[in-house]
């Protein structure tokens, strides 16, 4: 198997050091890596894989004469949107991590377990979903195929780690009594329903996310969404509450099967025992844990699921690394 050379932008970040543990653990048929952040870090050493690397700055002859096959990015938005299409002009694969490239109709949205077909369609730019969309599409998609869906209405508790470094620290810093430096109001003994900016139709631009996102990756612009997105002070783990209206009747137990044989789903559902899907089981985990599962008796076919996940890992680090895990064995299998 051939050798690829592996960019990551945003190396010195939340998300960029999971690339690094991720990267690790899953070992790609990589030749060597390649780390870049800003400025401010330029010349830092950061041990990966038994081997020193020093951290580079990035800047617009930074992917010059390098042979990189794959950059991952994770460096937010206003960095992919200025460094994405230079990366790609030089022939690499872009694996995106913001938001900047969701919807382009050029982009395909990727999450493998739910369309990796869609992979084949990229010019060059390929995106990971938003985190939260990322295990509501793990969990809906084996129920979209097996029922149909009609309407989803999304409720989140999202971890402070989705919001990088500083809004980990604003977490650490509430616990000390300390004021807050990234969100409007102290997180600490408080809810947030406030993710990304406002929108002039009193939407977040999170909500909008998850919305156009899941009817991206479901292949489906007939989908009835709503969304309400709320940071908690946990530090690590998005939960969700799904409730969902099918198409077709169901019946429960089945209902239970289908969701326990697909793919990335770890069924945590047990009342009687206590046990059900919760964020500190789920840190450093890959798989989407999902429970709570009922029906909706207030509709003819409702169900509810209470669904969480590890928000650096599966909602980032790990589904990009997946993405391009795919892409390489594509390239692989065309030759
Ligand atoms: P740096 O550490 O040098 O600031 P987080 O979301 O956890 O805050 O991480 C953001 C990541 O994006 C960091 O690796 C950060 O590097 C990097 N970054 C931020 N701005 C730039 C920029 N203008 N150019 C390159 N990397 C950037």
């Amino acid at each position: 198997m051939k050798k690829y050379n592996i960019a990551i932008v945003g190396a010195t970040g939340m998300v960029g050091q999971k690339f690094l543990q991720v990267l690790e653990e899953r070992q790609l048929p990589a030749e060597n890596y390649i780390l870049f952040a800003s400025a401010r870090s330029a010349g830092k050493k950061v041990t990966f894989m038994n081997r020193e690397y020093t951290v580079e700055e990035l800047n617009e002859s930074c992917f010059d004469g390098r042979d990189i096959h794959i950059a991952l990015f994770s460096a937010g938005g206003e960095v992919s949107r200025k460094y994405a299409p230079i990366a790609a002009a030089r022939g690499i694969v872009v694996i995106d991590n913001s938001s900047a490239w969701r919807m382009n109709p050029d982009v395909p949205l990727i999450v493998p377990e739910v369309n990796p077909q869609d992979i084949e369609k990229h010019k060059g730019i390929i995106s990971n979903p938003n985190c939260s969309t990322i295990q509501a599409v793990v969990a809906l998609k084996p129920l979209y195929d097996r029922y149909g869906i009609k309407r989803i209405v999304y409720s989140t508790y999202q971890a402070v780690s989705g919001a990088g470094m500083r809004g980990y620290s604003d977490l650490e810093r509430g616990i000390q009594g300390q004021a807050p430096e990234k969100f409007p109001y102290p997180i600490f003994g408080n809810c947030l329903p406030h993710i990304d900016d406002f929108l002039e139709n009193g939407y977040t631009k999170e909500e909008v996310k998850m919305i156009d996102e899941t009817k991206k990756i479901l292949g489906d612009p007939t989908l009835r969404i709503t969304a309400t997105t709320v940071r908690v002070p946990v530090f690590h783990g998005h939960s969700e509450s799904i409730n969902v209206e099918l198409k077709e009747d169901f019946d429960l137990a089945e209902l239970k099967r289908v969701l326990a044989e697909a793919p990335g789903i770890a069924l945590v559902d047990d009342p009687a025992g206590n046990r059900y899907p919760m964020p500190i089981e789920a840190q450093d985990k890959d798989e989407v844990f999902v429970g709570r599962i009922r029906r909706d008796e207030s509709v003819d076919s409702g169900v509810n699921l209470w669904v969480v996940a590890d928000n650096i890992r599966k909602g980032a680090a790990t589904n990009t690394v997946q993405i391009a895990e795919l892409l390489i064995s594509n390239w692989e299998n065309d030759k």
